[in-house]
């Protein structure tokens, strides 16, 4: 009987580990105007095999305006962008008498949000990242254990390498981000042979991260999330600008303007501001807001970051002005026109333990992302507009374990739980009948 009670120590910490474990990770990934449809329109293997031992979701909303900056800092914080501040990758604030360009770290710029990278050190886990627009700022004091300054050069597989070296070690939240498929999107356009090439090359990516996780045996705690800030449509800086100078004087009626093609900003002379909306009004393919009549569902209103006029291109069309200059622009692809339009969705991808297998979410909205990576790592989320409910459709907690279809990890444990049972309860008759 001796080798019976020598089992039965290891029997029940064996039982007690597989569900004490409760430290899960997360990787948050961004593909840069990764559109909605480029794994619909083309071959994508790894997109498809996540989705198949993941979530898919056909499609999410992100905020407006559907710029790179403004975008990516609503996934980081679930904020809208009149809430977080970064209302534009260029923008003007008149308390400061200064202009934002990409680049700009100083913190005044970024702390009207809290990135999920500082909500986790806020909370005593660890964080980092391997670039993300924001993540090189000290926000609200805070910064990332690793952070990178942004260097497009750096090879996307040392990207990887790096942040799955970190999520081996102690990381418990990581962020990484490509610039691609943007930038061939902006160069050849959406539907071009050249972005079709380099929607495949970022499916190998995907390949060779999930390939890297697998190597090093992270896929029993590590969260995978791919997502992407905006999608991608045609433009023709020959045939479709609408240049605001054949109706507004640039000089006698307007003090600035700020940002340009697929949405401007204006600020008129004071005693102007009604006479440069009329005029305004009159062009063709653009529509044309007074700051208060923004309308609601864009959340685009509440920050002194936006001026009294805005104008938003229709799909396709770019705001300049001097059309002779925008002329010679050679891109194809713009992004930064109104969220609603299905040209401007981004993909969602997820993976891992907490994540529903095999699942085609419901779409939701990208300020859900914070939301739910917070629940994920347990941790108390800063004031957001994202809404946990959008995405527990795809979510596993621990104890929804056994109502879940298909986990592979959780069914083990059921398993392993059985299988103790069976053997304690067969000890107990041998040693005590
Ligand atoms: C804003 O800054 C510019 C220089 O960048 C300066 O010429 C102008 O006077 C400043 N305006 C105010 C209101 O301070
Ligand atoms: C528009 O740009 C062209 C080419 O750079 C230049 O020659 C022209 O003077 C500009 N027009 C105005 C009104 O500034
Ligand atoms: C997403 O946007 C579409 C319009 O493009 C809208 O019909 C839908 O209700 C939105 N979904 C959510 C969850 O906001
Ligand atoms: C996913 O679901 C499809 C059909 O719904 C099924 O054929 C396939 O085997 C499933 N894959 C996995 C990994 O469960
Ligand atoms: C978004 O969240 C912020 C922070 O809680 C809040 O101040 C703002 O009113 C919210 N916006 C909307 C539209 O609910
Ligand atoms: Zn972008």
């Amino acid at each position: 009987m001796a080798h019976v009670h020598c089992l039965l120590p290891y029997i029940f910490i064996h039982v007690i580990f597989a569900h004490g474990r409760s430290t899960q990770k997360v990787l948050l990934v961004s593909m840069d105007g990764f559109r909605w449809d480029y794994t619909n329109k083309w071959a994508t293997p790894n997109f498809d095999k996540m989705a198949e031992y993941g979530t898919k979701a056909p499609f999410i909303n992100n905020t407006f305006i559907t710029k790179t900056f403004p975008s990516h800092y609503s996934v980081a914080t679930g904020l809208y962008e009149e809430s977080h501040g970064i209302v534009g990758n260029v923008m003007y604030d008149p308390e400061l008498n200064e202009t934002f360009r990409i680049g700009n770290f100083d913190p005044k710029w970024w702390n009207g949000g809290e990135p999920i990278w500082v909500t986790a050190r806020k909370a005593g886990l660890r964080s980092a990242t391997f670039f993300w627009p924001g993540s090189e700022a000290e926000v609200r004091g805070i910064r990332p254990i690793y952070y990178k300054t942004y260097d497009k050069s750096v090879l996307f597989k040392d990207r990887i390498k790096t942040v799955t070296n970190w999520l081996k070690s102690d990381i418990d939240i990581a962020v990484m981000y490509f610039h691609e498929p943007d930038a061939t999107g902006h160069r050849f356009g959406p539907d071009a042979e050249e972005t079709r090439a380099k929607v495949i090359e970022m499916d190998k990516v995907l390949g060779d991260l999930m390939d890297k996780l697998e190597d090093e045996g992270l896929w029993d705690n590590v969260n995978l999330i791919v997502t992407s800030d905006h999608g991608m449509t045609e433009v023709d800086f020959r045939n479709k600008v609408v240049d605001i100078s054949t109706v507004v004087d640039l000089t006698a009626e307007i003090e600035r303007t700020v940002d340009a093609g697929p949405i401007m900003q204006i600020v008129p002379f004071p005693d102007m501001r009604t006479n440069v909306y009329n005029n305004l009004k009159t062009l063709d393919n653009v529509d044309v807001y007074l700051k208060e009549d923004i309308p609601d569902f864009w959340h685009y209103r509440n920050n002194q970051r936006i001026m009294p006029i805005l104008v938003v291109a229709q799909e396709g069309w770019s705001i300049v002005t001097n059309a002779t200059q925008a002329s010679v622009i050679p891109n194809r692809g713009n992004h930064g026109y109104d969220n609603r339009l299905m040209s401007m969705k981004p993909i969602f991808y997820a993976r891992g333990p907490n994540i529903r297998r095999n699942f085609t979410a419901t779409p939701f909205i990208s300020v859900d992302v914070y939301e739910m990576i917070c629940s994920i790592l347990k941790i108390e989320p800063a004031p957001n507009n994202g809404s946990l409910a959008r995405v527990q459709q795809f979510l596993i907690g621990e104890n929804d374990a056994l109502k879940s279809d298909g986990m592979r990890n959780n069914f083990a444990y059921l398993r392993s739980d059985v299988s103790a049972i069976t053997v304690l309860v067969f000890m107990s008759f041998v040693v005590f009948a």
